[in-house]
């Protein structure tokens, strides 16, 4: 290189000379090559806070060709904003958008499975209806219970068979009497050898016939099987196993009390003061 061009021969020279034009247009080339590399500072400025949000602005940062493609609509965007960050921002949350979209139906999912609680019981839909029908059941049955039972408990009022009668003491008679019916009542009435006031019930006790009083013989006979009883209404004999059945009485003053209601079964025929002697 310390050669002079002048010192060369004719060829040299040429050959020189042509070596050096050609170094000057590779150096051009280059340096031409280089002028849009000059640009590469201002895309990499706008590109390192994408890199940083989104990774698909790193593969946008990473080729070149690519970086020039999407930095011309960003730069459109920039415009309005003053800040070149912000506006990569926008397009960043374009695209994390379709990311988050699936979210609404995780909600659906929650609210349609709110309604199967009930709150503050712990308890689900399906079994609060079944406690309810449970109980709408046994409240059922009870009042169809109640119901059923004060239909059928018997009730008895003055006068009526099952309730009480007063009777005038005159219609009982002396013990010489005769026995007097009530026909409502379902009793007749005496009075015995020691002057007690008896109602005597007027079914037999052995089948349940009903007995008549025979004057005749001074003694109730049942027409059925033959069973007799006394006028006071002990057992003299037959089938019957015990005297007659008689109601409570209350004596009071001139009247007597009848409480067909409560029933006194007769004693046994072998405690009968009547009964008959056997042979
Ligand atoms: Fe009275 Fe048989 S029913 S004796």
């Amino acid at each position: 290189m310390a050669e002079k061009v002048g010192d060369l021969s004719g060829d040299e020279r040429e050959q020189r000379v042509a070596e050096l034009k050609r170094k000057m247009q590779e150096a051009a080339h280059k340096k031409a090559q280089a002028a849009p590399a000059e640009q590469k500072p201002v895309a990499a400025t706008v590109a390192a806070p994408v890199a940083a949000s989104a990774p698909v602005a790193v593969a946008v940062a990473e080729a070149p060709v690519a970086v020039a493609t999407v930095a011309e609509p960003a730069a459109d965007i920039v415009t309005p904003v003053d800040s070149p960050v912000a506006a990569v921002a926008t397009p960043t949350a374009a695209v994390a958008q379709p990311t988050a979209a699936p979210r609404p139906p995780a909600a659906r999912t929650e609210a349609v499975a709110a309604p199967v609680e009930v709150e503050g019981k712990g308890i689900n839909r399906r079994e609060f209806l079944t406690y309810a029908w449970g109980a709408a059941l046994g409240l059922l049955t009870l009042e169809a219970g109640v119901g059923t039972f004060m239909f059928l408990y018997p009730r008895f009022r003055a006068g009526e068979f099952g309730g009480d009668f007063i009777q005038d003491t005159n219609k009982f008679g002396d013990k010489d009497a005769a026995p007097n019916p009530e026909p409502s009542g379902k009793f007749w009435q005496v009075t015995t050898a020691e002057g007690q006031h008896k109602a005597l019930y007027m079914v037999c006790v052995h089948l349940g016939c009903l007995y008549k009083w025979v004057p005749a013989n001074n003694r109730f006979e049942c027409p059925c099987h033959g069973s007799k009883y006394t006028h006071d209404g002990f057992y003299i004999e037959g089938p019957a196993t015990r005297s007659l059945d008689t109601f409570e009485v209350t004596d009071e003053g001139d009247k007597v009390v009848v409480h067909t209601g409560k029933k006194i079964v007769g004693a046994p025929a072998s405690e009968s003061p009547a009964r008959a002697p056997t042979v």
